[in-house]
């Protein structure tokens, strides 16, 4: 099979970014180098055992088949009690759709709206996987630039100042990967006059990392904030980074009707439903206690702040505080001429100095790196020694 098979929509994206440099570490890992691993976006801790519990109960009580195709009736109904109860926004489980992770939920929304030329407004630095998706679909990406002195947020006259009548969609992630913006309820205040101005333009909020909020303020969300606007509004969480369950691939999301029906479509007839026995523990995983989230957050924060104060130190790296998430999106301009301007290479250094980063070029950023502080606190002061070690020398 050579190149010229290969779709017009393929050839228009790369593979992820984080995973080709999560791969390249592990890879270095198994032929016995010492390598640090702040690339992965996923939390270090183990799967809550109340989660694990009921996947074996699962496994040993027969769900090992096929369930309806966009979830079962017992995950809807737990996936709109953790819209309610952690986002504020009501819904009822036959509004809510259940995925193979949030990255499907976004695929899925994205695939069955986004039409050749259609505009989607993306802030950058982004997730990785926003830009390649709408390119997939043939949309344009249109990057809202975000600054490190405002937080890495936009303006609600910036986001304006961007539609057209081809604009269809704003990604709205807070927290946000990679920069760990929140946006609080007075911006979000804002970006909602801009979208009852503009009726045609949607809103996919993000919201998977919003139990990691370290602003000690309830978690603000468009559609709960404005039930008038949820109509326009596609809201994606899951349990992949709040319960450590990355690996059971499960994602929920809820909008109107219309769309919701559309998402679960095409997901009959590509994935079918999401793993009977994943969704079982994502059953448990909302449903049961959440109180354990308490000192997962408290752990982050401090990483965070460890994080921050490290680099911070280093001569040449700058990073604003990040308010949510796990991730630190560091700024390394002054040093870049040692790196010929690219960002890659300077990842490479500190690859060969043992410690794994993702270059802020992959997020669409400017030169520096990412690093997610999801890992245990001496091995982040070891990285963190390692990183000041090889930008010194
Ligand atoms: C911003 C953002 N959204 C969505 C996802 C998708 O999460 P998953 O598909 O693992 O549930 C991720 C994972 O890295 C993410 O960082």
């Amino acid at each position: 099979m050579s190149h010229e098979h290969l779709s017009q929509a393929l050839r228009r994206i790369a593979a992820s970014g984080t995973t080709a440099m999560t791969d390249r570490a592990t890879a270095l890992r198994e032929s016995g180098r010492d390598v640090i691993s702040l690339s992965v976006g996923e939390p270090d801790f183990d799967t809550p055992q109340h989660v694990l519990g009921a996947a074996q109960v699962a496994l040993n009580t027969g769900h090992t088949r096929y369930t309806p195709v966009t979830g079962t009736l017992a995950l809807k109904r737990a996936a709109a009690l953790h819209f309610r109860r952690d986002l504020g926004i009501e819904c009822r489980s036959d509004e809510v759709i259940v995925t193979a992770g949030g990255k499907q939920a976004i695929f899925e929304a994205l695939a069955c709206t986004v039409s050749e030329g259609d505009e989607v407004i993306v802030p950058c630095p982004w997730w990785t996987s926003y830009p390649q998706m709408v390119r997939f679909m043939g949309g344009k990406v249109v990057p809202l630039v975000t600054q490190p002195h405002h937080g890495f947020r936009f303006e609600p006259s910036n986001f304006e100042a961007l539609i057209t009548s081809r604009t269809n969609w704003l990604l709205l992630n807070s927290p946000g990967n990679p920069t760990g913006a929140v946006y609080p309820a007075e911006l979000l205040r804002g970006i909602s006059e801009v979208l009852r101005r503009h009726p045609q333009v949607m809103v996919l909020s993000d919201d998977i990392y919003a139990p990691l909020d370290y602003t000690g303020e309830k978690h603000a969300t468009l559609a709960a904030l404005y039930p008038d606007l949820a109509d326009r509004i596609c809201t994606v969480s899951g349990v992949s980074k709040s319960h450590a369950m990355t690996g059971f691939r499960i994602g929920v999301a809820t909008g109107p009707a219309w769309l919701i029906e559309a998402m679960g479509r095409l997901q009959s007839n590509t994935s079918g439903n999401p793993a009977a026995v994943s969704q079982a523990a994502a059953v448990a995983a909302f449903e049961g206690p959440q109180d354990f989230l308490d000192a997962w957050r408290e752990r982050f924060r401090k990483r965070r702040d460890l994080v921050v104060q490290a680099i911070r130190a280093i001569p040449g790296l700058s990073t604003p505080v990040p308010d949510g998430a796990f991730y630190c999106f560091v700024d390394a301009t002054p040093l870049m001429k040692r790196f010929d301007g690219d960002d890659g290479k300077l990842a490479l250094h500190l690859l060969e100095h043992g410690v794994a980063v993702v270059a802020a070029s992959a997020f669409g950023g400017r030169k520096g790196f990412r690093i997610s502080f999801a890992a245990d606190e001496a091995l982040l002061e070891e990285a963190m020694r390692r990183i000041g070690a090889a930008l010194r020398e």
